[in-house]
């Protein structure tokens, strides 16, 4: 069983190629390497002890993308590829909607004449928005995210869904939560560009120094702390998630699925929380501020991850410790590369 995967050398990409290598899938890799690194193929090999086939190319060629399914039988695709911060696409509208959703339709457009089904899409929590009530199942009331990142996301759900019923295909859509953490080896994990925006690769970057003091968006907050609440989930227990996911997409018999899944712990954590858990994992200190709330920020957001319990056998049961350990450890590989 030979599987696409998009993106595959980015963060979520790169762990989840590892699981499908454990799991005896041969991998076909489509990355441009806009947000990621060619060593990362290399650490991917040394980890799973396999190498997969690697194509370094932008999923808007679509003549690039024919030539690649001309060259290998693809039984399903795991499409991570597309840009994913929040700030910017405010600033990159454009960007963000060529980028994301034209490499989705090419890949869908050539899925339709091939014939290829079990696509699994890369969503995120933020189809939700601030929900009206917590833990957050699937059934929950879909918002208009405010950013155009989270709006890709949600067009790319509607594509999909049509695609799906229109076509007669299999797909599953993971609305991951806050995913954190790097691989157990410490040979994978998240490569923030410039300054981080996401809490815990800001967390680790003020904990090795490189950035002074950790600000933390409002503590103003309904909430006991005060700071807002998210679901952070560990990278490895969600790369799993997608091989449950194309194992049970694989094993259908329908011709038609349209799969969602919500994949978080189900448990919250506040942004101090998670800054305290940092320090007493790695017996570092983490210096931090308060300041003002950040614009679009919500308060709290945790899953209900009970369907994907239900249905694919999977669970997030990586502490947030533990994780948080893994991080540190990645944090030192780079600076041992350097
Ligand atoms: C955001 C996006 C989400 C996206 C995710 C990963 C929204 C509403 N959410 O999630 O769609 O999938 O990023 O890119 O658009 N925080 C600080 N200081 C910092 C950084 C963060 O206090 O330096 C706080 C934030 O205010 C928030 C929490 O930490 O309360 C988590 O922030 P972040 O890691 O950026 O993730 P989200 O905003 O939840």
């Amino acid at each position: 069983m030979t599987i696409l995967v998009t993106g595959g050398l980015g963060y979520i990409g790169s762990h989840t190629v590892v699981e499908l290598l454990n799991n005896g899938f041969d991998v076909v890799i489509v990355d441009d390497l806009s947000n990621s690194e060619k060593f990362i193929l290399n650490n991917i090999e040394e980890v799973a002890g396999k190498k997969p086939v690697f194509y370094p190319f932008d999923l808007k060629r679509r003549e690039l993308l024919k030539q690649l399914l001309d060259a290998h039988k693809i039984d399903g695709c795991i499409h991570f590829a597309a840009y994913k911060a929040v700030g910017e696409s405010q600033e990159k509208p454009v960007d963000y909607y060529e980028n994301n959703l034209f490499s989705l339709i090419n890949l869908l457009q050539e899925f339709k004449e091939r014939n290829i089904s079990n696509f699994i899409f890369s969503s995120s929590c933020t189809v939700y928005g601030q929900a009206d009530k917590q833990p957050i199942d699937e059934d929950t009331p879909l918002k208009l995210p405010e950013s155009s990142y989270g709006k890709t996301k949600q067009m790319g759900e509607e594509i999909i869904k049509d695609f799906a019923t229109a076509h007669h295909k299999k797909v599953t859509l993971l609305r991951y939560f806050n995913p954190i953490g790097a691989h157990p080896s410490a040979k994978l994990g998240e490569l923030p560009i410039g300054i981080p925006n996401n809490l815990v690769p800001y967390v680790t970057q003020t904990a090795a120094g490189i950035r002074e003091k950790l600000n933390v968006w409002g503590n103003d907050y309904p909430t006991e702390d005060g700071t807002a609440i998210r679901d952070y989930i560990y990278v490895v227990d969600l790369a799993k998630a997608h091989v449950a996911a194309l194992k049970k997409l694989l094993k259908e018999e329908a011709d038609t699925v349209i799969d969602v899944y919500n994949l978080g712990t189900g448990k919250g954590s506040s942004v101090l929380e998670v800054v305290h858990a940092f320090e007493a994992a790695n017996s570092v200190e983490v210096p931090y501020q308060i300041c003002e709330r950040r614009p679009g920020d919500i308060t709290i957001a945790y899953a209900n991850a009970d369907k994907a319990e239900n249905e694919l056998g999977w669970k997030a049961d990586t502490s947030l410790e533990e994780a948080l350990r893994t991080t540190w450890q990645w944090q030192k590989y780079l600076e041992q590369r350097q």
